[in-house]
């Protein structure tokens, strides 16, 4: 069974490895036995700070308040650009691909140095300040990640929106966080499509009084919609301003940036990351990892609207100097080799992709992959949800040609960088595990009653004790991210996951807990998507769960009461998937719906989700109890009505 195969270091990985067995497990103890001395040392040789920290780290989960390197100022910008500047002024910084093949431009530090300094002075022209927040919601170009840079340079707290989020998303991000300032493109590009991310914009801004300024890029040339008052070309907003920019010396816990992520309730919450530590866990986790050597071309396929993009394709590499490929397309445009042909054309070395992904290139069948030959891959990693063995064993033996060592790795959003995954010169691999913990990462598996459960176990992850890259609240909701977090389980930040650890210590993880979804390794809440369809004037009620889908991973299963005296209808359906397109994006269609004429709920008005689940996958025999349902015979209409997706 693959699940039971264990895969050792390869001996001439081990060769060049940073880090071997041995130094792993000293530097772990000392990570957790003497932390002020372990993460001192990491900042020093991460980071280069303007001024030296007062204290390593203060932090205090009841309260919950969390400070890594108080009193220390740096700038983000200047540690990805200006000091690689005198040894790699001339090393590519950003290699982009296009969605059309033909398409590839490469941006050295040099070059990005003077693109982040004019766009910096840009939105400085612009009335941008210190504190004040920016909204990104751009194609995947260099000037997405120059956007991010350019704000980091001047203090400007950026909010990226992912490209795929609706003008309704993108609205009430942008007043969730009271942006100033939007920088968007006319037009995306995708598989061949256009994504209308102006028209996206002007919609969301109808609402959103704060916006003085959209910065356009001109990506396609579409004709757009123009405000004469707000809107600058970004061409024409560079034109003229000065190629250096003075980097702002910042606090180590002023904030860097704020990312939106769906929780098991309400609107999706904006997780506040901040400067220092932030900044030395993706780097660290960068360097370590993916085992990053100076001549690396490393490639992470997520999107910069996604944390895994912005620790992984901006951040993280850029502190640590490396090439970072970014791709503007799908792996299956304008074929399923094109993520192979990329990696030859390019001699990637690192290739960094979600469980979704690689299941889908899978079932295109091998021919793809070998039609290409791959020669410079050295490792591969996953990022998103549980693998399935199988999976990961296709991703092994046939894209890593059974070469490449593969890191599992499980992180959040919330944990701003990698928490636990193997370091690939040190760790043997399991299938399916995301094998151990991170440097200075302890977690821990708790039952039902909030005990802690000791050696081969299954429980809910938690992690005891803080860690540099750890967001710091919920911005303009503290109490929420106490909620969240930390009233759970005492003392610990709990993270939504169940896991189970073997007898060799190795972490499971066997996904969410809690309301939240995971579709194709984009998360969701069930409480958004049933927010929307309840906007709807003939629905009464709805109810959101996930069922186990092949390719997504998870699939939405969405059950929806009407109104008295409304007809149920085809159309009806059709509007309904229309309205969470609308309301949230395309990735959070239901895939089916199932008229519920009731929902099973207890005497007290609950919902009991744990039923719908089950129905949902088709799992009858294990419905559980339902006798202390106000009307159980609810339960026999859903079972009969069922729909069976395909
Ligand atoms: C949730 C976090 C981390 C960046 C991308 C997702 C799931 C993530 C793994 C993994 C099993 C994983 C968890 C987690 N997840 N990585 N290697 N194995 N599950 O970030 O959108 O904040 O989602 O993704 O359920 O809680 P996110």
């Amino acid at each position: 069974m693959a699940e039971k195969q264990t895969y050792p270091v390869p001996a001439d990985f081990v060769r060049n490895a940073h880090i071997d067995r041995a130094t792993y497990q000293a530097m772990y103890r000392r990570s957790l036995e003497n932390p002020e001395d372990f993460w001192a040392e990491q900042a020093d040789r991460f980071l280069d700070w303007r001024r030296r920290w007062d204290r390593v780290m203060d932090w205090d989960f009841n309260e919950p308040r969390i400070r890594w390197f108080e009193g220390g100022e740096l700038n983000v910008s200047e540690n990805c650009i200006d000091r690689h500047l005198t040894q790699r002024g001339d090393k590519t910084a950003i290699l982009w691909e296009g969605d059309d093949p033909a398409e590839s431009r490469r941006l050295s530090y040099r070059e990005l140095h003077e693109a982040v300094c004019r766009l910096a002075n840009g939105l400085r022209q612009r009335g941008v300040r210190r504190g004040d927040r920016v909204c990104i919601y751009m194609p995947m170009v260099p000037e997405a990640a120059v956007a991010m840079l350019a704000c980091t340079r001047i203090g400007a707290i950026h909010s990226v929106v992912f490209g795929g989020f609706s003008p309704h998303a993108l609205r009430d991000r942008i007043l969730d966080a009271d942006c100033k300032l939007v920088i968007t493109a006319d037009e995306g590009i995708r598989g061949g499509k256009t994504v209308p991310l102006k028209a996206n914009t002007d919609k969301a801004l109808r609402e959103c009084p704060g916006v003085e300024t959209v910065v356009v890029y001109q990506r396609t040339g579409a004709d757009i919609h123009w405000e004469n008052d707000r809107d600058v070309r970004y061409a024409d907003l560079i034109a003229d301003t000065d190629r250096e920019c003075e980097p702002e010396a910042m606090g180590a816990e002023d904030p860097l940036f704020i990312l939106y992520t769906s929780g098991s309730t309400g609107k999706p919450k904006g997780v506040l990351h901040t400067t220092g530590g932030y900044l030395l866990h993706a780097a660290m986790t960068h360097h370590y990892v993916f085992d990053y050597h100076e001549d690396d071309i490393y490639w992470c396929t997520a999107d910069v609207g996604w944390v895994t993009g912005h620790s992984y394709i901006v951040y993280g590499p850029l502190a640590n100097g490396a090439t970072t490929l970014m791709f503007e397309g799908v792996p299956n445009y304008p074929d399923a080799s094109r993520h192979w042909q990329i990696v030859d054309r390019h001699r990637v070395t690192i290739y960094y992709t979600a469980p979704t992904a690689i299941r889908a290139l899978m079932r295109a069948g091998d021919d793809p992959v070998r039609q290409c030959s791959r020669s410079s891959l050295r490792l591969l990693g996953t990022v998103g949800e549980p693998i399935n063995p199988e999976a990961w064993s296709w991703y092994h033996r046939v894209v890593g040609d059974g070469r490449c060592p593969v890191v599992d790795t499980w992180w959040q959003t919330e944990t701003g960088g990698i928490m636990i995954a193997p370091l690939p010169g040190a760790t043997d691999l399991k299938p399916g595990s995301a094998t151990l913990p991170f440097f200075g990462v302890q977690p821990a598996l708790m039952d039902a009653d909030g005990r802690e459960l000791e050696g081969e176990a299954s429980g809910n992850l938690v992690i005891k004790s803080s860690w540099p890259g750890q967001m710091r609240t919920v911005y303009g909701d503290h109490q929420r991210f106490a909620e969240t977090y930390f009233s759970a389980y005492k003392g610990c930040y709990f993270s939504g996951d169940g896991a189970r650890r073997d007898a060799d210590g190795y972490y499971w993880i066997t996904g969410r807990v809690d309301d939240v979804l995971n579709i194709s390794g984009h998360r969701l809440g069930t409480a958004e998507i049933e927010s929307a369809l309840v906007l709807h004037p003939d629905v009464a009620e709805a109810a959101v769960v996930g069922f186990p889908h092949d390719m997504k991973g998870q699939g939405i299963y969405a059950y929806v009461t009407l109104m008295a005296g409304r007809e149920t209808s085809e159309s009806l359906k059709e509007a309904l998937i229309q309205l969470v397109r609308e309301e949230i994006s395309p990735i959070a269609s239901p895939d089916v719906i199932q008229w519920a004429p009731g929902l099973p709920k207890t005497r007290s008005g609950k919902i009991m989700r744990r039923i719908l689940r089950k129905i949902a996958a088709d799992e009858l025999d294990s419905l559980g109890d339902t006798s202390t349902l106000a009307d159980p015979s609810v339960v026999d209409d859903l079972i009969e009505n069922r729909i069976r997706p395909e």
